[in-house]
């Protein structure tokens, strides 16, 4: 049935590469495998090099970052092999495993306690890799064995970036325009299981919703607006919901009005015109522009700032690997989270054409990634 219909579809796209036509147009597939699969592979290549073990991550200046990047020989010598990945990847793992393991049962009551779990148990591989303590505190509160085990309090400082870093799968699975309304309800329900606060969890619904756009290849410069237009059916879904209304409502703001503005300086607020940067827009001027868009000065380690960072690097690098990897992996903020996001949107939109092999063969996890990659294909 629908797997064999993909299977045939396949074998079509062997013969007629090329040929293959969006989610949005039709039952056939557009996101070949190979984009599945580079997408959490590529995601899983952006973490490790954005964290150098740690010591890219926390680095606050983005010509220090290029300067040693140089010194190794650029971004084209680095084989990953001994970078381990950080917690961006085993948590975007764990919500992938979520999704195959549920199959094509969706419903809360069946998905939600398998998310939480597995963000429960991906706690105990987070040795070396920095988790964020928003995650750390959360996670332990999740009682995926009893009802409702899933569901934590609003919490006023839960903006950060841990749930937009391992969202970017759910948008794999739910690509086509019809199961918009489960993208959004599950990237925000996955999203506050350790983020209850608008800032936090409207950032995995962008990550999700963004890799959607991807691997429908949905132009960029149309991505910004269309999440405006998705953010008022986000907020209809959380009212709905019933859980801490008026604390999400009051918080609810932020996250609009800082993309809005961003959408605004690069000329791209009404989805029809091509971005527009500042003619001086190199390392130090990226770092001080990531910086302004922050919620505290760190640039990408919000749930607005890592995909927007994301956003920019990606509007600005097309499918130049290389390019990619200057804006959204080595900078001065938060660079393994906006480098997990944009690898992932490269991935699906590109696949692995002109990424050096070196930068993703011998990756810890690889795999892992590689698998989920494809079983989320086949789940769609
Ligand atoms: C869209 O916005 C850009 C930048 O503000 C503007 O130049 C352009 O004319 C607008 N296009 C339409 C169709 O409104
Ligand atoms: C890709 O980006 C790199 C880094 O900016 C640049 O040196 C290279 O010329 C670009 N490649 C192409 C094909 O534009």
């Amino acid at each position: 049935m629908v797997l064999s219909r993909i299977r045939r579809c396949e074998l079509l796209l062997l013969i007629f590469t090329g040929l293959c036509k969006p989610f949005s147009q039709s039952n056939m597939c557009s996101g070949i495998i190979e984009n599945y699969v580079a997408a959490m592979v590529l995601s899983g290549a952006g973490d490790a090099l954005g964290y150098n073990n740690g010591g890219w991550e926390f680095c606050k200046k983005g010509p220090k970052i290029h300067a040693e990047l140089a010194e190794l020989g650029g971004i084209e010598s680095i084989d990953v092999e001994k970078w381990i990945v950080s917690d961006d990847t085993v948590m975007h793992i764990a919500t992938a495993e979520a999704l195959v393991e549920a199959g094509k049962s969706i419903e809360p009551s069946h998905l939600y306690p398998l998310l939480a779990k597995k963000y429960k148990e991906c706690m105990k591989d987070m040795k070396g890799r920095a988790p964020g303590p928003t995650c750390i505190m959360n996670c332990d509160l999740l009682q995926p064995e009893i009802p409702d085990g899933w569901v934590i309090p609003f919490h006023k400082a839960a903006g950060g970036c841990g749930a937009a870093m391992r969202a970017m799968c759910i948008g794999l699975r739910f690509p086509r325009p019809e199961q918009q309304n489960d993208l959004i309800r599950i990237s925000i329900e996955s999203g506050r299981m350790t983020h209850h606060h608008p800032t936090g969890y409207l950032g995995s619904l962008a990550a999700a919703l963004f890799t959607s756009y991807a691997i429908n290849r949905k132009p960029t410069h149309e991505w910004g607006k269309e999440l405006l237009d998705v953010l008022p059916l986000a907020k209809e879904y959380v009212k709905s919901a019933g859980r801490d209304v008026s604390q999400n409502m009051n918080a609810w703001s932020y996250f609009e009005e800082q993309w809005r503005s961003y959408l605004g300086k690069r000329g791209i607020l009404n989805g029809t015109s091509l971005p527009i940067f500042p003619e001086q827009y190199d390392v130090k001027k990226r770092d001080e522009f990531y910086a302004s868009v922050s919620y505290s000065g760190w640039g990408g380690s919000s749930g607005h700032d890592a995909p927007m960072i994301a956003y920019d690097a990606i509007l600005g690098s097309g499918d130049n690997w290389t390019e990619l990897t200057h804006r959204a992996f080595f900078h001065g903020g938060d660079s393994d989270s906006t480098a997990a996001i944009a690898a992932a949107w490269f991935g699906s939109m590109y696949g692995f054409k002109g990424v050096p092999k070196a930068n993703y063969k011998k990756l810890e996890y690889r795999k892992r990634l590689e698998n989920l990659g494809k079983d989320l294909y086949y789940l769609v």
